[in-house]
Order: C-alpha cells, then sequence, then structure tokens
C-alpha cells in the first residue's frame, strides 16, 4: 500500500471510530479522507452553568465562575494569572497592545502601540494573529514556516533579525495543535532583546518538551472557540 493510500486508511478508521462514538453522527456518511475540525459536544454540564450565569445574573465578562475558570485553566497550563475575554482575537489585541506598550510606551490617545516599529510574525496562521499588529499601528514582517511543525522556522526568524536587528516583538503560532520550537524561538527572541507573544489558540493542552504551550510567551493566548476545541465560546490571556 502506497503510504497516500495508507494515510487515506488511517484517516478512513479514525473518522470511523469518531462517528461511531457519537451519536449526533448517527447516519451521517463520513468523508473517506476529509480531517473535519473538532465540532462542539455538549454532553456534560454546560447548560447547567449557561442557566446558572443567567440566574445569578453575571451576563458580563466577571463573575464568580469567570474566577473560577481563570484559576482553573492558570493551573492546568502552569501560569500564575490568566484572564478571561470575550475571544482569542480579542485577547491578542491585549497582548499585542501590551507588549507595545512595554517596549515602546504608553502612546498618545487614539494612537497605537507599535507606531513605526517592525513586528516578525508567523506567516501562515488564522489572521487574529497578525491583525492586531496593524490595529497598533505597527508593520508585520511575515517569517518563513518550517516544513516539518509548519509553524514559524527559528532559521528563517534568525535571518529576519540579521536584516531587521531593531525588532523587539515576535508574534508566534503553534498551528492545529501542533507546538512550533518555541524553546529556539525563545533562545532568539531573547538573544535579541525581543519579546514573544505566543498564540496558542489552537493548542489549548499540546506540549513542547513536556512544557504546556500557553507558558513560553511573554504574553501567551489560548481560545476556547468551538473550532479550536471542544469547550464554549470565550478566550484566555495566560
Ligand atoms: C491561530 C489562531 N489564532 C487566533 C484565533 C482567534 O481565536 P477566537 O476564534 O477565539 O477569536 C484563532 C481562531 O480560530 C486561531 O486559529
Amino acid at each position: 500500500m502506497s503510504s497516500v493510500s495508507a494515510l487515506k486508511e488511517k484517516i478512513k478508521i479514525s473518522k470511523g471510530a469518531m462517528y461511531n462514538a457519537d451519536s449526533r453522527f448517527a447516519g451521517i456518511e463520513p468523508f473517506d479522507t476529509k480531517l473535519w475540525l473538532a465540532s462542539p459536544t455538549m454532553h456534560g454540564d454546560e447548560q447547567k452553568w449557561v442557566k446558572d450565569a443567567f440566574d445569578k445574573n453575571w451576563i458580563t465578562t466577571a463573575g464568580e465562575n469567570i474566577n473560577e475558570v481563570e484559576k482553573q485553566i492558570a493551573e492546568y497550563i502552569g501560569v500564575d494569572q490568566a484572564i478571561g475575554l470575550s475571544c482569542g482575537t480579542s485577547a491578542l489585541h491585549l497582548a499585542i497592545r501590551l507588549a507595545g506598550e512595554k517596549l515602546y510606551g504608553i502612546p498618545k490617545v487614539s494612537h497605537g502601540s507599535l507606531e513605526g516599529h517592525k513586528v516578525f510574525c508567523s506567516d501562515m496562521t488564522f489572521d487574529a494573529t497578525v491583525n492586531p499588529i496593524t490595529y497598533e499601528g505597527g508593520e508585520p514582517v511575515f517569517i518563513d514556516t518550517e516544513a516539518d511543525t509548519w509553524n514559524m522556522s527559528p532559521d528563517a526568524l534568525e535571518k529576519a533579525f540579521e536584516i531587521y536587528p531593531e525588532v523587539r516583538l515576535i508574534v508566534v503560532a503553534h498551528l492545529y495543535g501542533t507546538p512550533g520550537k518555541i524553546d529556539a524561538i525563545r533562545r532568539i527572541a531573547d538573544k535579541h532583546d525581543a519579546l514573544i507573544v505566543e498564540d496558542a489558540a489552537e493548542s489549548l493542552g499540546a506540549t513542547y518538551k513536556g512544557k504546556q504551550t500557553g507558558t513560553f510567551g511573554d504574553y501567551s493566548v489560548i481560545s476556547f472557540n468551538g473550532n479550536n476545541l471542544s469547550l464554549s465560546e470565550g478566550e484566555k490571556v495566560a
């Protein structure tokens, strides 16, 4: 069997197992080769806690349940603090804004914190990794992706610092639950006195050399969007 046929067979078996295990897929024939995004599976206490928020009138960005989720996720990932926002996109904007202020100072009202500055970023990712750089007036410089992890290439990053040694911020994503070579990227960042915003939106639960993704950045972001994992909408800056 060719390697492509072997892969197709593997996908077919794993998809079949998933469809058999979940009654919502009864009667639906899986594609032979397509890998689906994960869909949310609401079979726990989700509705109970949504009702609890309604009953207690905590329909906002605060409340005891949000405090508890922040505490639990910080413990799970292994960071001191986590802050819940409405989504990963807004968390990335906050993280990038804070990194810009730390590096370049607090800008005047209605100005961005990265005005006049280049920022290195992943070139293959969801656009929420990159958009906040431009919201803050910065100029994204796209760093090539490597073949083995499909994430930012440390070699390309090192080259980019040769061309633009003044850069002080790197925004790097871990795609599809596969961590990039974040220790090498951290070493390069430290060498050049740069901060890292780690976009771990797609990689909650994935570890790199035994350590959870979401712990490597100066600011790190995870997402609870159903297409990133099967929890509920909402997000954290860790
Ligand atoms: C790599 C990456 N970053 C950021 C986001 C944004 O997260 P959210 O959908 O929670 O806004 C996503 C979402 O799909 C993503 O895949």
